[in-house]
């Protein structure tokens, strides 16, 4: 049984044919509307959600499925101290397929080893999110028709961001990949992912507080929150929400077919003034996730392609 802890889990030829078969979903939505129909998706969320867990439901919804679940640890039996590991043992018996977000790092990685079913990280902790990095790559698959030789920039809290972190990790099997980090010096990439990932691959990146400067350079710019509810203290978390903000002033010099990608949810990082700005895409790629997931699904359960042979586009 295969489960999605990481987005390494899935190797590059399994990447590239899950992504291509979301955008296939993506342009013919209607052709996928019963391929899972009697599963039943259990969706268990530690923490709180909007988009991952809508979308997951929206997916197995729009597959022909059923979700069953909870939305926070307060309406489970986890209030009474029930262990993840009994948890999951128990709605092995009532679900197909299980989508697990939680606060402590490594626990969809502890559930998989007594589940019966597949498990999906939806996000542990400061860790990983592979989902939503999935998405990412299928934002700028379908957006820039291409991974590879792309200047990326990361911006914001770099240090708790999962997202930015599962972002790199992925990234970094693709061709003539460069990274530019923008944030403040205590929120930089913690020191495992700069040696384990980034100089053991040679992979080329500057670190810099210097927003504006780097801006001519990227392809991607990927703003990411700067996450109170990873901080220790209130006061560092004041200190340090606002240090970059994006407007349009920002993006004089950026590239035309630069695109603004962020995981949501957004706080103060981005002005609603470039909502509008065509190389904003943040809401595209919240789209984006309900197919890819849907792809995930199907993916996990080994349902196969109805239209494998078919020439859809
Ligand atoms: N991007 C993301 O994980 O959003 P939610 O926290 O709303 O699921």
């Amino acid at each position: 049984m295969k489960h999605l802890i990481t987005p390494l889990d899935l190797n590059i030829h399994e990447l590239d044919d899950l992504l291509t078969l979301a955008g296939k979903i993506y342009r013919n939505r209607e052709r996928y509307k019963k391929v899972c129909e009697g599963k039943k998706l259990a969706s268990l969320f530690y923490e709180p959600s909007t988009r991952t867990r809508l979308s997951f439901e929206a997916a197995m919804m729009n597959l022909g499925g059923n979700v069953l679940g909870f939305s926070s640890a307060d309406s489970s039996s986890v209030a009474k101290g029930e262990s993840i590991a009994d948890t999951i043992r128990v709605i092995s018996y009532y679900a197909d397929i299980c989508t697990m977000r939680h606060p402590k790092e490594g626990a969809p990685l502890v559930a998989s080893m007594y589940s019966g079913i597949p498990i999906i990280n939806a996000g542990d902790g400061g860790h990983n999110h592979p989902t939503q990095t999935l998405t990412d790559l299928l934002t700028i698959k379908e957006l820039k028709g291409d991974l590879n030789n792309l200047t990326i920039g990361v911006c914001g809290d770099l240090k708790f961001g999962r997202t930015v972190h599962s972002l790199i990790n992925a990234m970094v099997r693709y061709e003539n990949i460069k990274f530019v980090m923008i944030s403040p010096p205590e929120l930089k990439i913690p020191d495992y992912l700069r040696k384990e990932t980034l100089d053991a691959g040679n992979i080329p990146y500057l670190e810099t507080s210097d927003f504006e400067s780097v801006m001519p350079e990227l392809d991607i710019l990927y703003m990411t929150r700067v996450q109170r509810e990873r901080f220790f203290n209130e006061e560092d978390y004041i200190r340090l929400k606002d240090s970059f903000i994006l407007d349009n002033n920002k993006l004089k010099n950026a590239r035309k077919d630069m695109l603004i990608l962020h995981p949501l949810p957004r706080v103060n990082e981005i002005s609603t003034e470039v909502d509008s700005d065509p190389r904003a895409v943040y809401f595209k790629q919240a789209q984006y996730g309900v197919y890819l997931r849907m792809a995930l699904i199907m993916k996990l359960l080994e349902i196969p392609d109805p239209y494998q042979k078919e020439e859809l586009c």
